[in-house]
């Protein structure tokens, strides 16, 4: 079933801080809602759950307008960051939870509550109590929870936050495998995370400061970022105030070839090229400058260099000499591999 925001707005003692979102989810699509803290995404999501209320704006679920429905009739399973057990109850109990105030026959609750655990691949574990597993283990219980209710709708709000790292890629693995397991749930998907957003995520809905900046598949905003923020925060990038001429762009003295369609020669805008696009030595679109710093990050090098004034990254691979701090170096990337922006806080 399908989640949509029609220009929800939420406001905290006239504070807003969701904007008139519109967004659609379709029918088993994952979608992430991906933003830096404050952001609005968790209130985004207790709008659907139905934990807040919009000051204006209507939340449907289908067809279902549910805006004025309690959360236990909208039918959705939510997994919030701390887990969330009930200390005192095993993981049985807590997985039956929802479904005894939902008040299912006893044997449909024996059967659903294996299922589920079964699914999270805690099935071993129904007799335990929440201090008895891990962090990772716990996790896999508050799923199983929001599994048993066998919901249209699951909400996670950055499930795997308080993981560390390595158990973070396990657990995204498994988010995968449980979405390809329940093809028809939607799953709206918390996260200040781009690697989160960018593995599992269909689209990626990408907020700032209460609104929506962009959304698109990963690839998209990947490839194609519509503005400045949204080419930051997914993947980094190098965001270059230029001036658009007749065949391309210039950045200070460098004049740089670029596809300008739709920018008015004469106009401020910002050349966006992403840090492994960027080369070093000559080629097609020149860059010469001084280097300030230079990092190795295992895979790759990332080198960045001052171009009169302005700081460009670049990742390298196979970086075998690797030129020294102050050297004069020159780097190049090609010009299908910039897209051109609106101006925006690059300019002063
Ligand atoms: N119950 C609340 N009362 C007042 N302000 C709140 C409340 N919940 C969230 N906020 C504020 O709303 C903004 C968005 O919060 P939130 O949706 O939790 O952001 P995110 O999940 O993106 O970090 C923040 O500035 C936060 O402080
Ligand atoms: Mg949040």
């Amino acid at each position: 079933m399908g989640i949509r925001f029609d220009a929800v707005t939420v406001a905290y003692d006239g504070n807003v801080v969701l904007d008139a979102l519109d967004l659609t989810v379709a029918p088993g699509e994952v979608m992430a809602l991906l933003g830096p803290s404050g952001s609005g995404k968790t209130t985004a999501l207790r709008a659907v759950a139905g934990f807040v209320r919009p000051a204006s704006g209507r939340v449907f679920l289908g067809d279902r307008d549910v805006t004025d429905l309690p959360p236990h009739r909208r039918g959705i399973g939510m997994v919030v960051q701390q887990y969330a057990l009930f200390p005192h109850m095993r993981v049985e109990d807590n997985v039956a939870f929802g479904l005894k105030a939902r008040k299912v026959p006893r044997a449909e609750i024996r059967t659903r509550v294996a299922e589920a655990l079964e699914m999270t691949g805690m099935g071993a574990y129904a007799r335990r109590h929440p201090r008895e597993l891990s962090g990772g283990q716990q996790q896999r219980v508050a799923i199983a929870r929001a599994l048993a209710i066998r919901p249209d709708v699951l909400l996670l709000d950055e499930p795997l936050s308080a993981l560390d790292a390595q158990l973070r890629s396990g657990m995204l693995a498994e988010l995968a495998r449980l979405h390809r397991e329940l093809p028809d749930v939607s799953i709206l998907y918390v996260t200040h995370d781009q690697v989160e957003a960018l593995t599992l995520a269909d689209r990626i809905a990408v907020m700032d400061k209460a609104k929506l900046r962009a959304c698109g598949t990963p690839r998209e905003l990947y490839r194609a970022p519509t503005d400045e923020f949204t080419a930051s925060f997914v993947g980094g990038a190098n965001l270059l105030p230029v001036t658009v001429g007749a065949t391309g762009v210039r950045l200070g003295e460098a004049e740089l070839k670029a596809d300008t369609a739709g920018a008015a020669v004469g106009a401020r805008a910002t050349l966006c090229v992403r840090p492994h696009l960027v080369g070093l030595g000559e080629g097609p679109n020149r860059l010469t400058g001084t280097l300030s710093e230079i990092q190795w990050r295992g895979a790759t090098h990332r080198l960045y260099v001052e171009v009169d004034g302005h700081r460009v990254m670049a990742d390298l691979r196979e970086l075998r000499d690797p030129p020294g701090l102050g050297d004069e170096v020159t780097l190049h990337f090609a010009p299908d591999d910039a897209v051109l922006l609106p101006a925006g806080v690059g300019h002063d």
